[in-house]
């Protein structure tokens, strides 16, 4: 079973668990990197409006080919309670997608809306079977139980090494 772990993350706590993810399913690592890097005036503005009206931000890499997957993870921090401009932008990169299979996972502060709601819908409109989704926020980031949840998901998923 063949594994691609794609996140987006802006202060590294996506990033975090998605390298936990790594180290315990095995996989390829992909991160999404806005090509126009934020700052923290302009994450909470024009970061926020982009995630709000669900807007791409131009990434690096601008495509990514899962063809050859079997299970996608795709992580987004939560901006203005909604996935990431540049995680919209990664759902947008994907090719290959039919058939294959997702866990999705959000960190966030403590209000994540419509963020995994949206992600679920635009992986599905790319014909993607949503498996599993969970959040986590700032208080439970490090909960080695709630970690531990992640993990099974994709390992139940077919992520284990
Ligand atoms: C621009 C911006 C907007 C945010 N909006 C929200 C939000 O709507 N709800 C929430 O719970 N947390 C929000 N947060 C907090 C982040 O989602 C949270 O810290 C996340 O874990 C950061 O992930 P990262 O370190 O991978 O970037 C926001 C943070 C930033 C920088």
């Amino acid at each position: 079973m063949e594994l691609c772990i794609i996140y987006h993350s802006y202060s590294g706590i996506t990033r975090k668990m998605a390298g936990k993810i790594r180290d315990s399913c095995g996989g390829d690592l992909i991160e999404v990197v806005p090509l126009q890097k934020y700052n923290t005036l302009t994450a909470y503005t024009m970061g926020c409006m982009r995630a709000r009206n669900q807007e791409c931000d131009p990434i690096t890499p601008d495509a990514i080919d899962v063809s050859h997957y079997d299970l996608i993870v795709l992580g987004t921090p939560v901006w203005m309670y909604k996935p990431t401009p540049a995680a919209n932008a990664a759902v947008a990169a994907l090719s290959g997608c039919s058939g294959k299979k997702a866990v999705v996972f959000a960190t966030c502060g403590g209000k994540p809306g419509d963020t995994i709601p949206l992600l679920k819908k635009a992986l599905v409109e790319k014909g993607i079977d949503v498996v599993g989704d969970i959040v986590f926020t700032k208080a439970d980031v490090d909960n080695p139980e709630k970690i531990q949840k992640l993990l099974s998901l994709v390992s139940s998923a077919g992520g284990l090494r």
